[in-house]
């Protein structure tokens, strides 16, 4: 067997000023190509930082992850950074748009910084648009939109450069119910049509209940069923 990912006796220390902070304690777990994880846990229970390890935008004090065929320790800091503007997709809670753009820049910006062309990148983050049906805000301003849309706007820049992983920080945590069922749905389409494998830290038993398996953290620990069977 050889998942798409696989994050194996994962630690992460943070160095605080009286004491080390223990975010993470020993995790281990996979993932295959295409399987929907969510990542349960209350605050503070290592969820942002297990993302952040697996974005190499952190790094582990112990133990590794692998990404496809790619060790993310053997990459240095700009070949991470790389790695990660290819294979992975963010989206996050607050959306993190930047308002001096219009929607369409917003979500052509991954595609630019990959060194496509604007007119190139502008064409295709308007067939993203279509696809998740919102064409018609594509020269607004990200500040005029609902909720809703900037999730959406937020979920079509995560995904515009066909990334092979989407890591979500609680994205509909600001959300409706009918706003998060929304882009949940867009995310469910996006993995049938691509094969993505996606990672979704939430709070909401209904929006885990989209997903393949539920992980819980608690304390910076996977916690595991009676059965061994991780906790939905
Ligand atoms: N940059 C940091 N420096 C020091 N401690 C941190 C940092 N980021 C997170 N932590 C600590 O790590 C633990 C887990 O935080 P986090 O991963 O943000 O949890 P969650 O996303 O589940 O709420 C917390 O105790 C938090 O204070
Ligand atoms: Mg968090």
């Amino acid at each position: 067997m050889n998942p798409f990912l696989a994050v194996d006796h994962l630690s992460k220390n943070y160095p605080g000023s009286a004491q080390e902070r223990s975010a993470l304690k020993d995790i281990s777990f996979y993932a295959e190509k295409g399987e929907f994880l969510a990542l349960r846990g209350s605050s503070g229970a290592g969820k942002t930082s297990l993302l952040k390890l697996i974005s190499g935008i952190e790094q582990a004090s112990s133990g590794f992850i692998r990404i496809g065929e790619t060790f993310l320790h053997a990459l240095n800091e700009s070949q991470r950074a790389q790695f990660r503007a290819k294979t992975i997709g963010f989206a996050f809670q607050l959306f993190d748009l930047l308002e001096d753009l219009t929607v369409a820049e917003n979500v052509a910006l991954p595609l630019i910084l990959l060194g496509q062309t604007r007119q190139a990148a502008l064409k295709e983050a308007e067939a993203m648009l279509e696809r998740f049906t919102i064409l018609n805000l594509a020269k607004a301003s990200p500040e005029t939109l609902s909720g809703g849309e900037m999730q959406r706007v937020s979920l079509a820049r995560a995904l515009i450069h066909k990334p092979a992983l989407l890591l979500a920080d609680e994205p509909t945590g600001s959300l409706d119910t009918f706003d998060a069922e929304q882009a949940l749905n867009l995310l469910a389409e996006t993995r049938e049509g691509t094969g993505l494998t996606i990672l979704l830290v939430t709070h909401s038993a209904r929006a885990a209940a989209y997903a393949d398996r539920v992980l819980t953290l608690k304390e910076g620990r996977l916690v595991y069923g009676k059965s061994g069977v991780m906790h939905a």
